[in-house]
């Protein structure tokens, strides 16, 4: 009996010994896989890290390309379009007009009654809907037709509150949110298409002719009379309000900049044919590329998969159609070599399924147990994960976008550099610092407006690159709607003979 005990006892131990090693193993096999991700997170971490000398490398490197860009047709990434805008709104304007504004994920369709006094500009109807996905790849026919018929149903609903009489012809701006070579105010063709659209015959050809068209095909009275890029319907919206304002940036689907420049700086063109003096210049930002780019192989596999590979460098790290994109990204990698995700989700394998704002509020979840960012898990195919790995998640969405919105940054005080206003020009003495103008950059898109983390660090490294001497004198006002009301008063301006002040 007592043998029998002994060897009862010694099984027992086997056992209970052989458990702890499985556990053990598990264990460490466990660990292995968590310090994997970690090293995951790391190397993001490290390839995209923007300390203040890298910053200001991408500031020095902005001013240069838009100086190159000026000179010569295709002297740089940056194409610095001609608007062939030098007569900003001011408040004097009068008239009913409209402008139909064709985003990256919406379109919008507003009505403006002005009545030559800035307080009573009065918004009297505006429209906004996304843009179905099937028209990303339709036929321009079909874009365009799209549009119009829009515009008409907007018009029948207004009914006789436009203060219009049914005779007068309606007098539109396009705002169009895409790269276009103006050759005057209200004409220009499509350079290429940005932020998923690709509708391939529409290159070189007129925009402003195509919406025209299709609006007579239906018949309605309405003149096609601006062709504006969003970026320069918001800066014409902060000028109208804030005569200080310079620049505007677009922090939305797609980012890009505009700026008022003096023409005899546009050296590419020779006759300008401004009276002012000044003409704003569209830069397409997206596009600016610089070796020093903190890239990640995120971002290289997002390119060479994107619809337009080496393309818009810039916009793919700074987008809100490409932030969340470069999360799943991550996201998917840690899963593919390790299982702290659980099985690999066929979902987290889709392309974009993983949207900016689903990052924002990930990042910004501040319930006890991060629901909201299992939630957003749950509905990528992942489900059950523990509170570490919500928490390795948040990281990811806090690296990812710190990363944008400093680069974003280093993209505003570039601009400030090449028009003599981030405090380096005129001299280093605190004198010539205090002696700075205001200077008002508008900015529009819900990036920045609806992602507030984006927001503070995009203001933050601003402050941390211009340094609060110079960074007091720069506001930087966030606007909605803006571009499509400001296209809608640049109209109206180009009605009346001004000019804008020098710069
Ligand atoms: C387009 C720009 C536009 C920006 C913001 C970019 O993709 O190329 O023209 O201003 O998006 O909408």
């Amino acid at each position: 009996m007592g043998r029998f005990l002994v060897m009862l006892t010694a099984a027992a131990a086997v056992v209970a010994c052989s458990v702890a090693t499985v556990m053990v193993r598990r264990r460490i096999k466990r660990r292995r896989k968590w310090r994997k991700v970690v090293g995951i997170l790391r190397d993001l971490e490290e390839s995209c890290e923007t300390p203040l000398g890298r910053l200001r490398q991408m500031v020095d490197a902005i001013a240069v390309e838009m100086q190159a860009g000026l000179v010569s047709e295709g002297g740089s990434k940056l194409k610095m379009l001609l608007t062939f805008v030098d007569d900003l709104p001011n408040g004097s304007e009068r008239g009913t007009y409209y402008a139909l504004h064709l985003g990256g994920s919406y379109f919008r369709m507003i009505r403006v009654y002005l009545t030559g006094q800035r307080s009573s500009l009065e918004v009297q109807d505006v429209e906004r809907h996304s843009i179905p996905t099937s028209l990303l790849n339709s036929t321009s026919e079909v874009l365009f037709d799209f549009l119009a018929s829009s515009l008409q149903g907007f018009i029948e609903k207004e009914g006789d509150t436009s203060n219009l009489s049914q005779f007068v012809k309606r007098e539109l701006a396009f705002t169009f949110s895409f790269p276009v070579k103006q050759t005057s105010i209200s004409s220009g063709v499509l350079i290429k298409w940005t932020k998923g659209f690709a509708i391939s015959e529409m290159a070189g050809e007129d925009i402003a002719e195509c919406l025209q068209g299709a609006l007579n095909r239906r018949g309605l009275d309405i003149h096609v009379a601006a062709l504006v890029n969003d970026t320069v319907g918001a800066l014409s919206f902060g000028h109208y309000h804030d005569p200080d304002t310079i620049a505007a940036v677009v922090f939305g689907t797609g980012s890009n900049a505009c700026y008022l420049e003096r023409t005899d700086a546009i050296i590419k063109c020779q006759n300008p044919r401004t009276t002012s003096g000044s003409m704003v210049v569209n830069m397409e930002w997206g596009n600016f590329w610089s070796s020093r780019l903190p890239r990640t192989r995120y971002d290289v596999e997002l390119d060479a998969e994107s619809l337009n590979s080496n393309d818009m460098g810039f916009e793919k790290m700074i987008g809100g159609m490409y932030l969340g994109d470069i999360v799943r990204r991550v996201i998917l990698r840690m899963s593919q070599e390790s299982d702290v995700f659980g099985p690999i989700s066929s979902i987290l394998l889709t392309p974009f399924v993983l949207r900016t704002n689903s990052v924002s509020a990930m990042h910004e979840d501040d319930t006890p147990e991060l629901q909201e960012v299992a939630r957003i898990l749950k509905d990528l195919g992942v489900s059950e994960v523990p509170m570490k790995v919500r928490k390795l998640v948040m990281k990811i969405c806090d690296v990812v976008t710190r990363r944008a919105a400093r680069l974003a940054a280093a993209g505003v005080a570039g601009i400030l550099k090449k028009v003599g206003r981030d405090g380096s020009g005129g001299g280093r003495r605190r004198s010539d610092k205090q002696m700075m103008r205001r200077t008002v950059v508008a900015v529009e898109g819900g990036l920045y407006s609806n992602y507030k983390m984006f927001r503070e660090y995009m203001d933050e490294a601003l402050r941390e690159i211009l340094g609060e001497d110079v960074a007091q004198h720069v506001v930087i006002k966030a606007m909605e709607d803006g571009s499509s009301i400001g296209s809608a008063l640049l109209l109206a301006s180009s009605h009346s003979v001004r000019t804008i002040p020098p710069v």
